[in-house]
């Protein structure tokens, strides 16, 4: 169930009907496409992960959703403009039925929309009556297992204060509707009361709260965040490692991007961009760790800017400019032009997100999931501890936990063992 039917929420939804109906192939998913090694490199056991691992199999997702649009998701992926209408008139009976129920919302939150399909009530209301959104929907389509994945408009910026620090306190400023109680909290807090996991699209906290870490031990629910890294931050994530491994310099780092959709709209409000800029920005830190490398990344500069440009729709350009430096401090450029779909990299990770913190659940694993942070461009972590950005470490991280969760070995890449056997056979 998607609180957001917007452009990522009606490119995954159109994508899984396509895939079940055979017209099209999920590429970008880790759990469809992927595979990985099991064993030692001479097993050659190289399964993909969907048959490694027992996540849902496509034709038994359903799915459901809110938004303040009353569109229904055929009608608003036509809108989006991502898929062709070709594609979405083949799949239009399938979408036509994903019918948006009324949103928890508060203007304030975003304000450049228009909303029209709204709940009422206090906040307390609000989450009763989306708990019972989520029971009903449940019930009529006879499903075993629900998943909450945020693809709602980034919210304006926030950061936690007391009422979040408890869920005694979160829960008692539901009943004073509280106004820093935000929309997502209110769908998070529902869904996490019911044990349903939660999964964080946007880089708003919502889930990224003391109370909301509470609330999910206290009903062993997963919880996962935030923001999907697409585009560029995906690029920096590739790339900046490789940087940092060979030891190279790093001055400035300059991004930008332009992009159109409706995210765009809502990000062209200062107090809405400031919430993104503050989940992309940690990211270059994080990988070249400034203060242990002051002689390569002391002076980084840093700059990121995101414009609204209704040309390009959800075809986002953006730009880095990246200044670095090698032997003997010796200056070189790095400049690349991503052409990107934003919805077409973001749609495959709602979908993994979903599946693997359904997986999660039935693993008994609860509370915050570190190994989906590849997914993420701000992955939340445990208090205090220091999120990994790099994506290929991510990469290992999450593999391992499949093959911890599985029984298998896990992998270190260290390989003597393959050269002893071999001194031993010699
Ligand atoms: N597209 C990407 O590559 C990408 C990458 C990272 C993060 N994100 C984030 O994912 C989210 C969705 O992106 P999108 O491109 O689909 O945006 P979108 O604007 O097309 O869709 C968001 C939808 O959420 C709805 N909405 C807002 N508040 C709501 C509420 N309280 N309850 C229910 N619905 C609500 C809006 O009406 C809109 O239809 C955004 O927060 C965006 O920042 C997107």
């Amino acid at each position: 169930m998607i609180p957001g039917l917007g452009a990522v929420a009606t490119t995954l939804i159109a994508g899984v009907e396509a895939v079940k109906k055979g017209l099209s192939q999920p590429i970008g998913s880790l759990t469809q496409m992927g595979h990985i090694r099991l064993g030692k490199r001479t097993e050659n056991r190289y399964p993909k992960i969907k048959d490694f691992v027992p996540i849902a199999d496509f034709k038994d997702i359903v799915f459901g959703g809110w938004d303040v649009y009353e569109d229904n998701v055929y009608e608003a992926a036509m809108k989006a403009k991502v898929l062709e209408p070709g594609l979405l008139n083949a799949i239009k009976a399938e979408l036509e039925v994903v019918v948006p129920m009324k949103a928890a919302f508060d203007q304030n939150y975003a304000k450049n929309l228009v909303a029209t399909n709204v709940k009422t009530g206090t906040r307390y209301d609000l989450a009763q009556a989306v708990m019972q959104d989520i029971k009903n929907f449940k019930q009529k389509n006879n499903c075993s297992r629900i998943v909450l994945v945020w693809c709602g408009s980034t919210e304006i910026y926030y950061e936690a204060s007391e009422i979040h620090q408890t869920l005694a306190a979160f829960e008692q400023a539901l009943i004073d509707d509280d106004k820093r109680i935000s929309p997502s909290m209110i769908y998070a807090y529902s869904a996490l009361k019911l044990g349903i996991p939660f999964a964080n699209g946007a880089p708003n906290l919502t889930v990224d709260i003391p109370a909301m870490i509470e609330l999910a031990k206290l009903t062993e629910t997963p919880i996962a965040g935030k923001d999907f890294k697409t585009g560029q931050t995906l690029m920096k994530t590739i790339l900046a490692p490789g940087l940092a491994a060979r030891s190279l310099g790093v001055k400035g780092w300059f991004s930008t991007n332009i992009l159109g959709n409706r995210d765009g709209l809502v990000l062209d409000d200062p107090d809405n961009f400031k919430t993104k800029e503050v989940s992309k920005l940690g990211v270059l830190e994080d990988i070249f760790k400034p203060h242990e490398n002051p002689e390569l990344y002391g002076d980084l500069y840093h700059k990121i800017r995101i414009d609204y440009y209704p040309p390009h729709g959800d075809n986002k350009e953006s730009w880095d400019n990246i200044d670095i430096f090698g032997w003997l401090g010796y200056k070189m450029q790095i400049k690349i032009n991503f052409l990107c779909r934003d919805s077409i990299l973001a749609a495959p990770i709602a979908l993994d997100l979903a599946l693997f913190s359904d997986l999660a659940k039935r693993a008994q694993m609860s509370g915050i999931q570190e190994w989906l942070s590849f997914y993420l461009k701000s992955p939340q972590t445990a208090p205090g501890l220091a999120p990994e950005n790099d994506i290929f470490k991510q990469l290992m991280k999450l593999q391992n936990t499949l093959r911890h969760m599985m029984g298998e070995d896990l992998i270190t890449h260290l390989g003597l063992d393959y050269y002893q056997d071999l001194v031993e056979a010699m």
